[in-house]
């Protein structure tokens, strides 16, 4: 079983490949596309649950997802065809970082994949280069709430504090315009989901040849986020806009 193969098992039940909940994901959907035609892109779309949810709300938006796993945009395909919101849809399997669009676009997201461009501001730089005049930014990322152990950092990687990381932000040219920091019950029903869906298709299909490293990964998993960042992992969401004169 790959990397892919347990992802997908691992978010049946929460979707959204990031800690936060359905209210959330709406809220922060609002914000971000006020207007409800914009022309929205996705680096790191994975399933394009966020697309496929901005689609299904706004008959006139169209998105474009960009990831470099064929089995997230296969995914991603099938519910747009089963949500009817396929022609509205591009998908491109490549990586984020080399995406070029001859149009810009007046959304750019990207949730859970700052690592994709090694850290928040080289993400913020590439959505930059996407955006339209008076576009917003709409990105996902971690952050210590508390110091966190060598353990924890060599788990998760390198992040600051939420206050540091939102001073970045702004000291790179970006305006907050809307925020959210993903509550403990959030943090904990996305990591509960992950691997009890994991551990439930193990235990449900005793004699798959993957079964055994299923259960595993899944205890493994667990334990790592309750022994290793649990206390001290943080995720927040940020609605940015350029701030003027700083492009
Ligand atoms: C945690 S998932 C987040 C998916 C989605 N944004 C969400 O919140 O549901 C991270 C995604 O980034 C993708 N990814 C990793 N490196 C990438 C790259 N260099 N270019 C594009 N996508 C990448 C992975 O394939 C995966 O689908």
């Amino acid at each position: 079983m790959n990397r892919e193969q347990i992802s997908r098992i691992a978010h049946v039940e929460h979707p959204i490949k990031s800690p936060l909940d359905d209210d959330s994901v709406h809220r922060l959907l609002q914000r971000g596309l006020p207007r409800g035609d914009e022309r929205v892109l996705d680096l790191g779309c994975g399933g394009g649950e966020w697309l496929l949810r901005a689609l299904a709300t706004r008959p006139h938006l169209h998105a474009e997802g960009v990831d470099v796993s064929a089995d997230a945009l296969a995914q991603a395909a099938a519910a747009a065809l089963d949500r009817g919101v396929q022609d509205r849809l591009v998908l491109h399997h490549q990586k984020a970082e080399d995406f070029v669009s001859a149009e810009p676009f007046d959304v750019v997201l990207s949730f859970g994949a700052t690592h994709a461009f090694e850290g928040l501001l080289p993400t913020l730089a590439a959505a930059r280069k996407h955006l339209a005049p008076g576009g917003r930014v709409l990105v996902g990322e971690g952050f210590w709430d508390r110091p966190p152990s060598p353990e924890a950092v060599e788990m998760l990687g390198n992040f600051t504090d939420l206050a540091t990381t939102v001073d970045r932000v702004v000291a790179d040219g970006w305006t907050p315009v809307d925020g959210h920091v993903s509550t403990r019950r959030e943090l904990d029903d996305y990591e509960w989901a992950c691997w009890g869906s994991l551990a439930s298709w193990a235990l449900d299909h005793p004699a798959d040849v993957d079964s055994a490293h299923a259960l595993e990964t899944a205890t493994t998993r667990r334990s790592e986020w309750l022994r290793g960042y649990r206390d001290t992992w943080g995720f927040v969401s940020l609605v940015l806009r350029p701030t003027p004169g700083r492009a």
